[in-house]
Formats: structure tokens, sequence, C-alpha cells
């Protein structure tokens, strides 16, 4: 037998780890995958091939137990849900919000309903729903219509709602930001980040100014949006907070237009959305922070995906990837200040949506299965 340790580096996930910060009262148990902890990778590799004059680095979230940042929120919310006696849960969502329910909901042994848009969401997505044994319901129509739909049978049936719009997600979202301020010992100067239902750039905007100590205009204990959920610890973990950058695809783009959009397209499924619940509080960080929104196209969302892949190793969904596109755009235009540090937070796995990926990339080669016929190949490659 080994001898016992005197202390353990097992890491049990952003509630154990952050419990002061979050509304979790000491000795509730956390339904918890290990989530969080995720890597924040330094691109040296874009830094150079781009000839940028900042320092960039992507947060890379598709490294959480389902592939996405959602598994923060989720762990916080069905905890919750647990405590309050739920034994159900529910959303609407693109894909990456139901998988995760799905999974938090088998670990806590809760029936998870899930409404999603039929043919609209990502292969793998689908999978992790029907894998964990969600109750999968697809509508014919958007996100948006799940969204309106979910919001009022909470009201009607036992069911405890797990969108954005439950105070509890945004308070497990959030973590993002202390774990940034760590790993770098600041705030960077910018964060970027792909808004479509709009709770992630508003949870990282109150995970920053409660990183900060300073309340935010949406985040006091008498803020409509936190419900009076956010938490002020006496350490400061930075000085200042960043300028928030938000990036949305150009034909589901309500924050550039001021405007809802009806019907919103894009590749990226996960942010095909035109009317976003946290529409004021995602303006209200974006103008606190002195940030800004910009629209990317489909296809600068697919090239900055594949740029990723191919020059840094790191596989993100198409949604995720708007977060580098955007921020090439501004770039471009010389929107930032040279010399600022630039965290992009890179949302969801790759592997979520292997079609696109598929489909924008070179088709393997198929060769006779002799050693002279790859070799061939292997000297016409090898640059
Ligand atoms: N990136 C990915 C991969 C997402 O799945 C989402 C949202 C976002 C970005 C945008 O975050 O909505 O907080 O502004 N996905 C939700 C879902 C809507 O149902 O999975 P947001």
């Amino acid at each position: 037998m080994t001898p016992k340790q005197p202390f353990s580096l097992h890491y049990t996930g952003l509630i154990d780890k952050y419990r002061e910060r979050l509304p979790i009262a000491p000795g509730v148990p956390a339904v918890s995958l290990g989530e969080g902890g995720t890597p924040l990778v330094k691109l040296h590799n874009l830094i150079q091939f781009l000839a940028l004059e900042i320092d960039l680095y992507v947060k890379y979230e598709g490294a959480n137990p389902t592939g996405s940042f959602k598994d923060r929120g989720m762990t916080v919310a069905v905890t919750q849900a647990v405590d309050e006696g739920s034994r159900a849960i529910i959303c609407a969502s693109t894909g990456n919000t139901s998988a995760a329910a799905a999974a938090y909901a088998a670990r806590a042994g809760l029936t998870a309903f899930v409404i999603i848009p039929e043919g609209n969401i990502a292969l793998g997505k689908l999978a992790q729903a029907m894998m964990h044994g969600a109750k999968v319901i697809q509508i014919k129509g958007n996100f948006d219509q799940g969204m309106a739909l979910v919001k009022s049978l909470a009201d009607a049936a036992p069911v405890t709602l797990v969108n954005s719009v439950n105070p509890f997600r945004l308070q497990g979202q959030k973590t993002i930001a202390f774990e940034v301020v760590e790993a770098l010992g600041r705030a960077p100067d910018y964060h970027c980040l792909p808004v479509g239902n709009a709770g992630n750039i508003t949870a990282h905007w109150i995970g920053y100014c409660e990183a900060a100590g300073v309340p935010g205009e949406r985040t006091t204990a008498a803020c409509a949006y936190c419900k009076g959920q956010c938490r002020f610890v006496s350490d400061r973990l930075t000085e200042k907070r960043p300028v928030l950058l938000g990036y949305q695809a150009e034909g589901a783009a309500p924050f550039l237009s001021n405007a809802f959009v009806d019907n919103p397209e894009t590749v990226a499924t996960a942010i095909r959305i035109g009317r976003p619940q946290s529409w004021e509080s995602a303006w209200t960080a974006s103008r606190e922070s002195g940030g800004w929104f910009t629209g990317v196209s489909d296809e600068q969302i697919l090239h900055a995906q594949k740029m990723l892949a191919e020059k840094e190793g790191i596989f993100c969904e198409p949604a995720s990837a708007a977060s580098i596109a955007g921020l090439l755009v501004d770039l471009e235009q010389g929107r930032l200040i040279p010399g600022s540090t630039v965290v992009c937070t890179v949302t969801g796995h790759g592997l979520k949506d292997p079609d696109t990926a598929i489909s924008s990339s070179a088709k393997p080669m198929t060769v006779a299965a002799e050693e002279g016929a790859v070799k061939a190949i292997i000297l016409d490659n090898i640059g």
C-alpha cells in the first residue's frame, strides 16, 4: 500500500476550487466532472506566422469534460438544482448546452430534457445528448423559438431551467476569468470571445469584476442579472479589467445591427442565434469594459478554424474560431494597442462538428497497400 500523501493533487472541479467565490454553500456536494482548469496556450506559431504585434493566448475550453465551456456553468446549475430537490432539468440548445446538461444530469441522477433545432446542431453534440440518456426533443424551429418554449415550460412543469437565464450558470462560467488572471498574474488587456446567447460575455465580465474587486454595473447585489448571486471576497486577484471584444457571425449578428434577427444563419451553428437572452447585460459588459462587437463572415470563421488547427494543433469548432477570426479583423483595422496581451476564449472542441471539419479539409489520399505508393506520397509532401 502506498503511504498516505500529506496533501492531494487530485483536482475535483471548479466548485471545490472556488467555492468561496460561488453561491454554493459549504458542505453541499458538487456535481462535478472535473471541469475547469483548462489550458491557456500561447500562440507562438500564429504570432510569428502573421507577424502579430501582440502577445496572444487562447483559453482552450474544448478541454472541458464535455468539450465546451458550458460545463463550467452546468456544474453550478446542476449542483444547485439537486440541492433544491429538483428531479429534472430542461434547456434549449444549439448543441453544447444540451451535451453538458445531459452529462451533468446523468452524473446527478436527474432526467434531462433538451430541445434542439432539427437539422441544425453538429453531429457530435447530438451524439453526446443521446449517449448520456437525455430526452432529446427536436423542434421544427430555431434556437430562439426553443428558448421561448423552455422559458414557459419551466413555469408550467416541475423542471429546472438550466439555460444561462439561470443565474447559477453564469456564476460557474465566471470562473474562466479567475483562471486567466491566475495564469497571467493579471488580467489581459483584451479578452475576445464569440457571442451567441450572450451569457458567456456577461459571465466573463462578472468574473473580471469580481477578480478586480470592482462591482460592475450589473454585478452588485441589487442586480437583476446575477440576482444577488455574485460573491466579492477581500483578496483582489488583479488591478485592472480587460476590454471585452465580442464576435458574431455576420448572418447572426444582432449586436452589430442593435436589433434582433429573425432568421439567423451561419456555418457556426452554436451561435446561430437572433434573440440573445442576455441582451442588456452583454451591452453593459461591452460598454463598461470599453469594448465593442465585430462581425465575421463564415469564410473568415472557417479560415481561422483551419489556421488554428494547422499552425497550433488546436482543433476548435467553427463558433469558437470566431474569436480568432474577429481578432484578426480588429487587428487589421488597427483597433488594438500594439504590445497588448490578448486572450481569446476558444469555446468548444472541433470534434463536436466533424462534418464541417471534413468538408473544409483536404480529402485523404487513397493508394494501394504498397510501400512504393506510400513512399511516393511522402516524397511529394515532405516540404
Ligand atoms: N461558442 C460555442 C461553442 C457555443 O456553444 C456557444 C453557445 C457560444 C460560443 C456562445 O456563447 O451563448 O453564451 O454567447 N452555445 C449555446 C448552446 C447557445 O446552446 O450550446 P453565449
